[in-house]
Parts: structure tokens; C-alpha cells; sequence
């Protein structure tokens, strides 16, 4: 295999991590990136980059789409039609690319705990799917491992409630977590595509830091000690046992699969803090408590 994959199609370019991945692939300019754009979608990028409308619905045309590309970066958005991703991976096939990374950039599913978990049953699918194909096929896969996004999850209030100052501490907030800057995803991405063999066929994990929400809570607290700050601390089991009352109701959004993020997140049986980390391989930096506090100070203003 080549030391680079050069030729990277994207999907999912539009998203909250496509965008950032994108912008970090033109600034690095070594890639040559082709956008894979689904016909009913109103997205625009910049003029310099390639993008394909494609048929997500045709195999046909996806495939023509991925010719001559060494590299597919999904970022789509995993609650898609699981037929839809797996069209992806054998488009992929057909046009001979080398390495298929579908959209993961979240926890480590390969906690045998967290697999169970409804949230993450499509991108297990996906998984699976991966792995039998680059048994019979030359596609190769690398899964992603970040832990949530530090900055996109305060900004979201996902990993610490600022808004209000009164923070849901799940289950105490003691819980150490892997969690990864937007950015840094995007670089461990295009770092996995240089290193093609070293991330062959396997899961990567990387971190900007391990920090609980205490952790975070107490460098909050130093970035905007004039708040009254009021955590309160939420039971997940109390949210799970919700969350499954939803899902038997056929109730599938955003309410219904949270707590199970907030399991994966909070319950250290579901490997929220990485064992092992693939940061040097991958030339990633972790933050010192002071960048941290820099990160939390932009949605601490007020
Ligand atoms: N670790 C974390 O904290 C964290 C946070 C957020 C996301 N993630 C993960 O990162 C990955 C990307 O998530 P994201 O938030 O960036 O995704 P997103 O913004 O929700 O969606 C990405 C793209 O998917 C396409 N899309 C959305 N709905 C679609 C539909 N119904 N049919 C076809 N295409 C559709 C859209 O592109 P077009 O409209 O242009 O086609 C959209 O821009 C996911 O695997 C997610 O789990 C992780």
C-alpha cells in the first residue's frame, strides 16, 4: 500500500465534523479531496474543491463517483438508512478503494458493553459489515476512536451544562473520560491516511484529554469563579430506564438515544477512558490544564 492515500472522497461533508475534517484537509493540501454530495442536498462548498452529486440510492452511481479514489471518509450522519452505508462500502469495493473509514468519531465500540447499546446498533452494523468485506475483499477499514468532542460538546452543553451554570453531573461526575478537540479528529484522520498500514484493519484511539466533568467543573469554576455555579447530579440508570420506555415505543431521536451516549460516557464499565492510545502513532498532542481552560473560557463568557 502506498505511505499515503492521496485520493480521499468524502461523505457527509456538510456535517459538524465533515466541516471541520474538510477545512483541515485543504489547509494541509496534500490530498486530493473529491466531496460526495447526495442529490437533495442543499450544501455548497468552496469553488476549489471537487464535489460529485451523487444517488445515494445507486450503487451505479456511487461507484463511478469513487473511481480512482484511494480513501472514503464517512461523516455521514450513522441514523442514515443502514442499506444507504453499506451501498457506500460496496461502491467502495467495486471501485477498488483501499480503505473505508465510516463514520464513528465517538466511543470505543469495541467495549463489548457499549456494543449493546441501542444508539451504537448502526454503526456495529457498519462494523460488521467492514470486517466481513475486508475478509473476501481488498478493502481495509480503520474505525476512529475520539471519546466525545471536547470543544463541540461544551459548545453543545453535551459533556458540561454551562448555560445555566447549574451543570447535570451523571452519577457524580467522578467518571474519567477520553474526550478529542473537533480539530484533532480531523488531524487523526488525515494522519490515519498516511500511516496506511500501520492503521490497517484495526481501531485507533486518541485523546485530547482524560477528564471527568468534576475535572472540568473545577476548571470551570477557575475560568468564571463570579457564577454561581449549582451542579446537579443526575442518576443515568434513572435517564436509561426512560430511554428504554422511548425506544419500546418506537419513540427513535435524539431523546431517546442521549442517556445511552450518557451511559457510554459516564459508566466506566463501558470504556470511557482509553486504555491504550494511539496519539504517538498518529503524532497527536494532548492539552495541558491551561488550553483546557482557554477551550472553556470561549463558552464562559458571561
Ligand atoms: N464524539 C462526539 O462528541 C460526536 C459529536 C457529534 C457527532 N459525532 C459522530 O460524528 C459522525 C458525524 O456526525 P455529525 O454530527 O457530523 O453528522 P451530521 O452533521 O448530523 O450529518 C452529517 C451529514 O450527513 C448528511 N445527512 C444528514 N441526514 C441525512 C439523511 N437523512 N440522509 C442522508 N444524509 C444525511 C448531511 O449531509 P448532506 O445534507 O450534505 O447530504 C450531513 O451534513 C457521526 O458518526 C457521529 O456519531 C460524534
Amino acid at each position: 500500500m502506498a505511505a499515503l492515500l492521496k485520493n480521499v472522497a468524502l461523505i457527509g461533508a456538510s456535517g459538524s465534523v465533515g466541516k471541520v475534517l474538510l477545512k483541515v484537509f485543504l489547509d494541509d493540501g496534500r490530498f486530493n479531496v473529491t466531496i460526495l454530495r447526495r442529490g437533495s442536498s442543499s450544501a455548497t462548498f468552496p469553488s476549489t474543491v471537487k464535489v460529485v452529486d451523487v444517488d445515494y440510492d445507486s450503487l451505479e452511481s456511487l461507484t463511478a463517483a469513487l473511481a480512482g479514489q484511494d480513501a472514503v471518509v464517512s461523516t455521514i450522519n450513522p441514523a442514515i438508512p443502514i442499506d444507504t452505508q453499506k451501498r457506500f462500502v460496496d461502491a467502495a469495493i467495486a471501485a477498488g478503494v483501499k480503505r473505508f473509514l465510516p463514520s464513528e468519531f465517538g466511543c470505543d465500540l469495541n467495549n463489548e458493553l457499549a456494543r449493546t447499546l441501542p444508539v451504537f446498533a448502526p454503526k456495529i452494523e457498519v462494523q460488521n459489515y467492514l470486517k466481513e468485506k475486508a475478509q473476501t475483499t481488498p478493502l481495509t477499514y480503520t474505525f476512529a476512536y475520539s471519546g466525545p468532542f471536547l470543544d463541540w460538546g461544551l459548545e453543545h452543553q453535551f459533556i458540561l451544562k454551562t448555560v445555566d451554570s447549574k451543570p447535570s453531573l451523571f452519577d457524580g461526575g467522578n467518571t474519567v473520560f477520553s474526550t478529542t478537540n473537533l480539530s484533532t479528529v480531523a488531524e487523526a484522520v488525515l494522519a490515519i491516511l498516511s500511516k496506511p498500514e500501520e492503521t490497517k484493519n484495526r481501531e485507533v484511539r486518541f485523546q485530547s484529554a482524560a477528564i471527568s466533568q468534576n475535572g472540568l467543573l473545577a476548571l470551570a469554576k477557575e475560568v468564571a469563579p463570579q457564577r454561581d455555579w449549582q451542579p446537579e447530579v443526575v442518576k443515568v440508570d434513572d435517564l436509561v430506564r426512560v430511554a428504554d420506555e422511548r425506544l419500546a415505543k418506537g419513540l427513535f431521536d435524539h431523546q431517546t438515544f442521549a442517556p445511552y451516549l450518557f451511559r457510554a460516557i459516564h459508566d466506566p464499565r463501558y470504556g470511557p477512558k482509553f486504555e491504550t492510545l494511539d496519539n504517538e502513532l498518529l503524532g497527536l498532542k494532548q492539552l495541558t490544564e491551561a488550553e483546557i481552560k482557554g477551550i472553556l473560557k470561549q463558552y464562559l463568557k458571561e
